[in-house]
């Protein structure tokens, strides 16, 4: 009993990082409250960025795939699909991109913001849309709330039902630096991971109804879990 107790905070700090590989969050159902926090290996403010990851959705409305708020700033990095366009905000700037017309399947998703340039990339399964300009010279304060499920409409809270995140959202990378083609290329084959954020190493806080559950299909991309992969070879 003693013993419990002594190990009790241990093993509730090693849970708060964990290796999400084989893993996705599950957004059964639209709220204006349900959403992930992540919280990144360092506190630093943010010149360049990348941000990458996988969604799998039915939703045909708008929503919110990565919301990055800073202080006084709600759209600091904020990443939204209006079908037939992703639309990306740097700093409250916000730059549209139409792209492909969607299939049912899972979606892969890099932005890059570089300060020096303020020149936005969007990737999507790989393939780089037509670059748009934002923000030129400003840079994103350390103080930052990174929330999936949810568009932060104030830092931290005040969430739009009709903008949430219904699906599966996986592999979620950040970094504090823009990553070559080979790179974002490395990413979806899930070779590279993220400095900033780490989905292999994940310091996350669910609230509400959101769920941690197996990835279970893949296809286009090679899946981390090994019982996956005996499953498709067998
Ligand atoms: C951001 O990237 C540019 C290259 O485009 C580089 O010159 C600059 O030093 C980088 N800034 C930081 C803080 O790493």
């Amino acid at each position: 009993m003693k013993l419990y107790i002594f190990l009790l905070p241990f093993i509730m700090g090693t849970l708060s990082c964990e290796d999400m590989s084989d893993k996705v969050f599950l957004f059964p159902a639209p709220t204006a409250s349900a959403h992930v926090t992540l919280k990144p290996e360092i506190k630093k403010s943010l010149q360049n960025v990348t941000i990458c990851l996988r969604s799998y959705t039915e939703l045909t409305r708008e929503y919110s795939l990565f919301s990055m708020a800073a202080s006084g700033v709600d759209n600091a990095v904020l990443i939204c699909t209006r079908s037939p366009n992703v639309l990306i905000y740097v700093l409250q700037e916000e730059k549209t991109f139409k792209i492909d017309p969607e299939t049912l399947a899972w979606k892969h998703t890099c932005a890059t913001w570089d300060s020096t340039t303020g020149v936005i990339q969007l990737w999507v399964n790989g393939k780089l849309y037509p670059r748009n300009v934002a923000k030129k010279g400003l840079i994103i304060t350390d103080e930052a709330s990174i929330i999936l499920g949810q568009d932060q409409d104030t830092f931290g809270g005040k969430f739009d039902i009709g903008q949430s995140f219904v699906g599966e959202i996986s592999d979620v990378h950040m970094w504090d630096y823009n990553l070559t083609p080979d790179e974002i290329k490395g990413v979806m084959s899930g070779h590279i991971k993220g400095n900033h954020i780490n989905w292999n190493s994940l310091n996350y806080d669910i609230k509400g109804n959101v769920l941690v559950q197996p990835k279970l299909y893949c296809k286009s991309w090679e899946c981390a879990s090994s019982t996956v992969k005996e499953s498709i070879v067998g």
